[in-house]
């Protein structure tokens, strides 16, 4: 895992602004240097106040699909009084997604200020932050700031209770994760209805990233109009971008929304020494690829969208030209063939016959009409599947087949070890 925010950012490092120094993740270091200012400012606030200043700001969900945040807030039912909850997706586990991680591990008091306000908001007592579960580490330092806060006086009434989650890539799908929560199997429940109206214990529940949490309490420690001043016309304020694979100093880069990956790649030291870039994820491995032409796409929602992918979660895994395409997406596959819930046929049956064609390209002894079948099986799962994990198994695929298509011919002879050796080679 990258470790914490290592390269020099010359960007508006906001929510990485703490990371790397002494002991910033206690309440003493945290408070010193301006923590819970933005939940005091909250406090005086009205509820309604507070989502329309969220709203103002622009923020939008960082977890991948990028909702509006205040807009989410306010599909709540008006109040009844009884329970509604606030969940944090802490469940990060899209391929090459490593910001929210590194986030709790630096400064969870950003998150749990947001989480509070972000509770006022919504006049929710109970929060929940689900986290995967391998990571026991970061379990560990968010309980002991949970407990630190909550034993400062500073949360109120409010309780929030951390819950590790036991390992799925599909408890990171909100209702799944909601299921999961309630101590049932993690499968995605049909939406409408949305969690806004019918969530966790079938109540009101807003469900946002931890990255997103952290902006909340981020834009109400600055001043009025801070955020939107960085970004683009749709796409307001900074994000994380994780760097990783063929580049030399893989990390964190925290940038306003619209820096391109040449950019980027420049603070990541470029591509590793004698090796050029051969084609990068703009958004984790569930999106569709991007290669030399993509480098000056702003890395935008909107932007990114119209250049045929999606922004995701912002995870930029870079390949040079030692990788193999056909190995590459043949991981991928096994990884979302593992994934599989198995609640729907086109996921669970589609994503084992994608991973059979695949495995027969990766060893050359592919057959004649593969490819065709390939594209007709991933054609067969995408927009067919009960959930996003579906399309996200098809996506990668279809985008290989349409930039490498040659090294899937290639498939039917040689295997792909022979074209691109392992020792020539560091694939992951
Ligand atoms: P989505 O677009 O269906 O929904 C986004 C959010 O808006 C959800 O919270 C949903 O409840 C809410 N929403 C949408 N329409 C609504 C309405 N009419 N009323 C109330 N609420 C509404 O996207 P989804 O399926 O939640 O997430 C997909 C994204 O997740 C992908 O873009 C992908 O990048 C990302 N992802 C992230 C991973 C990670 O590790 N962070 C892992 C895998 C995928
Ligand atoms: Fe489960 Fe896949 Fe269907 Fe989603 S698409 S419900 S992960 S089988």
């Amino acid at each position: 895992m990258i470790d914490v925010f290592t390269a020099p950012s010359p960007l508006t490092p906001a929510l990485t602004e703490r990371w790397g120094s002494e002991e910033s993740w206690t309440l003493k270091a945290a408070l010193e240097a301006g923590a819970y200012t933005g939940l005091r400012k909250a406090e005086s606030m009205q509820p309604s106040e507070i989502t329309e200043f969220v709203k103002s700001s622009g923020i939008r969900g960082r977890g991948g699909a990028g909702f509006p945040t205040g807009m989410k807030w306010s599909f709540l039912p008006p109040d009844d009084g009884q329970p509604r909850y606030l969940v944090v997706n802490a469940d990060e586990s899209e391929p090459g997604t490593c910001k929210d991680i590194p986030l709790i591990m630096a400064d969870p008091h950003l998150l749990i200020e947001g989480i509070a306000i972000a509770s006022k908001a919504i006049n929710c007592k109970h929060a929940f932050v689900y986290l995967r579960g391998e990571v026991v580490h970061v379990y560990r330092r968010l309980l002991e700031a949970v407990a630190e806060a909550t034993e400062s006086g500073l949360l109120g009434d409010l309780r929030i209770t951390a819950h590790a989650g036991a390992g799925a890539y599909i408890c990171g799908e909100e209702t799944a994760l909601l299921d999961s929560l309630e101590g049932r199997r993690g499968h995605p429940r049909l939406k409408p209805p949305f969690p806004a109206v019918a969530g966790l214990y079938q109540r009101p529940t807003v469900v946002n990233n931890v990255e997103t949490i952290a902006d909340v309490a981020l834009v109400f420690r600055h001043h009025d109009g801070w955020y939107p001043t960085m970004g683009t016309e749709k796409s307001k304020g900074c994000g994380l971008f994780s760097v990783s694979g063929h580049v030399k100093n893989p990390g964190q880069f925290e940038a306003p929304f619209g820096v391109t990956m040449r950019e980027l790649l420049e603070y990541a030291g470029g591509v590793r020494d004698g090796h050029r870039l051969k084609f990068f994820t703009p958004g984790g491995s569930s999106t569709p690829l991007f290669t030399e032409e993509d480098l000056d796409v702003p890395l935008d929602y909107e932007a990114v969208a119209a250049a045929g992918s999606m922004l995701g979660t912002r995870a930029l895994m870079v390949f040079d030209e030692t990788t193999s395409v056909v190995r590459t997406i043949l991981k991928w596959t096994e990884f979302y063939q593992h994934e599989s819930c198995g609640k729907c046929t086109p996921c669970r049956e589609g994503t084992y016959w994608l991973k059979q064609v695949m495995l027969r390209l990766e060893a050359g002894k592919g057959r004649q009409g593969d490819i065709d079948l390939l594209d007709e099986i991933a054609n067969n799962i995408f927009g067919r599947s009960f959930c996003a994990l579906g399309d996200a198994a098809a996506t990668p695929i279809k985008s290989a087949i349409k930039h490498f298509r040659d090294e899937f011919e290639a498939g039917l002879t040689t295997p792909a070890w022979e074209l691109f050796p392992y020792e020539k080679s560091t694939n992951f």
